[in-house]
């Protein structure tokens, strides 16, 4: 079964999330399973309105110290407080936006691994880094200090989200993200990490979400704009069938 993970981002209302799991919630059959990543204030509602069901409440990022004067942060701590047990963390937007490093993101996945909550790793290369030729270097380098907090997650997830494709309507081929996912498979495996769960994300659709998820390398998908529409979300979740 492939896994399928949304991604609202700073999208949507209260009531907006109230009657989007009304919606997919009716939609969603009993052997379909879904994530989806809200933004934190939703998180406790959400979470309650999905018990019970399939669909796992994600959070989109968490700080990797346990508590303190990090003014506007929310910890490891607090998600498992609300019965949150997993999280992006490294996006794209995070790193391009809020200055977050390799290193950063390191920390964010030793502190999740200790803590117990399951981490979404996201890593991905810029359309000047693809151009240069350098994706695998990059890759690479955002990968690296990863692997030994890798090494101790009970389920490694690794998103491969092209930054060049989030939010572009530009998805990769199916042969580029094969061909990515292929590589830090190979990656992962010479670390001794023998089992992995690859997402692809950067403008998945309904339309392209079934050549993508029948890649031998593409285990799931990370949905962002797709996902904010419950019947456009599920058509791709019924992809993962
Ligand atoms: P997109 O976003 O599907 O809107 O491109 C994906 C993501 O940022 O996770």
């Amino acid at each position: 079964m492939k896994m399928i993970c949304g991604n609202w981002k700073m999208n949507k209302s209260r009531s907006e999330v109230v009657s989007y799991f009304d919606t997919f919630k009716a939609l969603l059959g009993s052997q379909d399973q879904a994530l989806i990543a809200v933004p934190y204030v939703y998180l406790e509602e959400a979470r309650r309105i999905c018990s019970g069901t399939s669909i796992i409440i994600a959070a989109q990022n968490v700080h990797q110290q346990t508590s303190g004067a990090f003014t506007g942060e929310v910890s490891l701590a607090m998600l498992k407080d609300i019965g949150i047990d997993w999280t992006l963390i490294g996006h794209s937007e995070r790193r391009q936006y809020f200055n977050e490093t390799n290193e950063a993101v390191a920390l964010k996945l030793e502190a999740c691994v200790s803590a117990g909550v399951h981490a979404i790793v996201c890593i991905g290369e810029t359309l000047g880094q693809r151009e240069a030729g350098k994706t695998f270097a990059v890759l690479s380098e955002q990968l690296a200090p990863l692997y030994a907090s890798l090494g101790r997650c009970p389920r490694v997830v690794v998103a491969y989200e092209p930054v060049w494709a989030i939010g572009t309507g530009k998805t990769a081929t199916t042969e580029q993200a094969q061909e990515v996912h292929a590589w830090i498979r190979t990656q992962l495996k010479e670390k001794g990490i023998l089992t992995s769960t690859l997402l692809y994300g950067g403008s998945v659709t309904p339309q392209n979400s079934g050549a993508l998820l029948s890649q031998p390398d593409i285990d799931g998908a990370l949905v962002g704009g797709a996902s904010l529409k419950p019947a456009d979300f599920f058509e791709i979740v019924r992809c993962a069938r």
